[in-house]
């Protein structure tokens, strides 16, 4: 069903309520998700993005109910990723001649999904299409954010900026909008998906921000292509971005382990109790790798100031868990944190030095060599391990 979002702006997306994976498996939904898609109904009628393939002829035939499709004039492509384009060859067979505005990196990533030569037009940076009623379409290169195609779309005398991905949550609601949402569940949402979306890419938002608030529009809504619509006080998340971009951190200190026989585990709770014999202020939070989500790890990670990786040597390597959170955390390149390893061994013991390893690959100060445990901690291990918490805490 569409809803108003403002004047002659619809939504006409599709709250997805039952999705719990995304990108294949990569990325837990516990909330849902939603696709947003816009109706322009000026002089002109325009559509920005639609909703993932699964979802096509429901679109469409939703869409048949708002307009007649021989009637619209522009199809706006935010983004190539299926989430926002793959209705595109449904809606396309019915019109196909209809233009699709999108980066000259949204023709190639188009055809590379989808193989066909639709009506393309090509627009950079500060290019706009008028849609009559004197009101414009701007369009915004966002180039790595968070893809090569990636751009956003301002309609100017409504003042809404269509950010695609850019702002947006993983978070079914059938409110829309952010002011009627718990506010709690909307931001856990949104830290989660910079943590694990766009922290490679903090650098850029920084300055692409910088560049979108150097042109002076007045942004009265932004509008997502996941989750809910910024309308009460849309620059709250602006700022958030902009304080996640630099090197993010709160005061905690996260620590994984991965355990056969418990013995990596009471290493992790008893430098855990010394970290905070050391600082009764920090916030202190322990996983167990192979029984969390590992987006929930991820986003944990990105709050720490400092971490701390345990894994059991097993044969001459790690557990396969802690070696699957390693990749991604070395992968998403987080800045100005600090981190050691630890861990349990029967005989030669390299697992400490290999997460050390990749954890200093991933661009974190190492602290010191971590702490090794031959067999299960006795009680010399134990102190030994709480005497290391404090140690490890007065250095972070
Ligand atoms: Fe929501 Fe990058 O797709």
């Amino acid at each position: 069903m569409a809803k108003l979002v403002k004047n002659n702006v619809t939504w006409v997306g599709k709250v997805d309520w039952e999705l719990r994976r995304f990108h294949g498996d990569e990325y837990s939904t516990h909330k849902g998700s939603s696709y947003n898609s816009y109706l322009i109904k000026e002089e002109k009628n325009v559509l920005i993005d639609t909703v993932w393939q699964p979802y096509a002829k429901e679109f469409v035939a939703n869409l048949e109910r708002e307009i007649d499709l021989s009637k619209i004039d522009y199809v706006i492509a935010n983004h190539a990723e299926i989430d926002h384009s793959g209705s595109l060859p449904e809606l396309l067979s019915r019109i196909p001649k209809v233009p699709v505005y999108c980066t000259e990196n949204g023709v190639k990533s188009l055809k590379g999904h989808y193989h066909k030569d639709w009506n393309f037009r090509t627009v950079k940076t500060g290019d706009s299409l008028d849609i009559g009623n004197g009101k414009k379409l701007v369009f915004v290169e966002m180039r790595m954010l968070h893809w090569p195609d990636s751009m956003a779309t301002y309609m100017t005398g409504d003042n809404i900026l269509f950010s695609n991905d850019a702002f947006g949550q993983h978070f079914a609601s059938e409110l829309l909008f952010n002011d009627l949402v718990d506010q709690d569940e909307l931001f856990d949402e949104c830290i989660k998906y910079y943590a694990n979306i766009l922290t490679p890419f903090s650098a850029l938002v920084e300055k692409k921000i910088q560049e979108v608030l150097g042109f002076n529009l007045p942004i009265d809504i932004i509008a997502t292509s996941h989750g809910i619509i910024w309308r009460d006080n849309p620059t709250q998340i602006v700022l958030k971005y902009l304080d996640w971009a630099k090197a993010y951190k709160e005061n905690q200190i996260t620590i994984l382990y991965d355990t056969m026989w418990n013995g990596t585990r009471i290493m992790a709770e008893k430098i855990a109790e010394g970290i905070h014999q050391a600082d009764k202020d920090v916030t202190i939070k322990l996983f167990n790798i192979a029984k969390t989500d590992k987006n929930d790890i991820i986003t944990e990670v990105f709050k720490a100031k400092a971490i701390l990786v345990g894994s059991p040597t097993i044969g001459k390597g790690i557990s396969s868990g802690t070696a699957g959170i390693l990749e991604e955390i070395e992968g998403l390149k987080f800045k100005g944190k600090k981190a050691a390893a630890f861990g349990c061994y029967g005989w030669s013991g390299e697992g400490v030095k290999k997460i050390s390893n990749v954890l200093a690959k991933g661009g974190f100060e190492l602290v010191d060599e971590g702490i090794r445990c031959l067999w299960n901690p006795d009680e010399a291990s134990v102190a030994a391990c709480v005497a290391y918490g404090r140690d490890f805490a007065a250095k972070v």
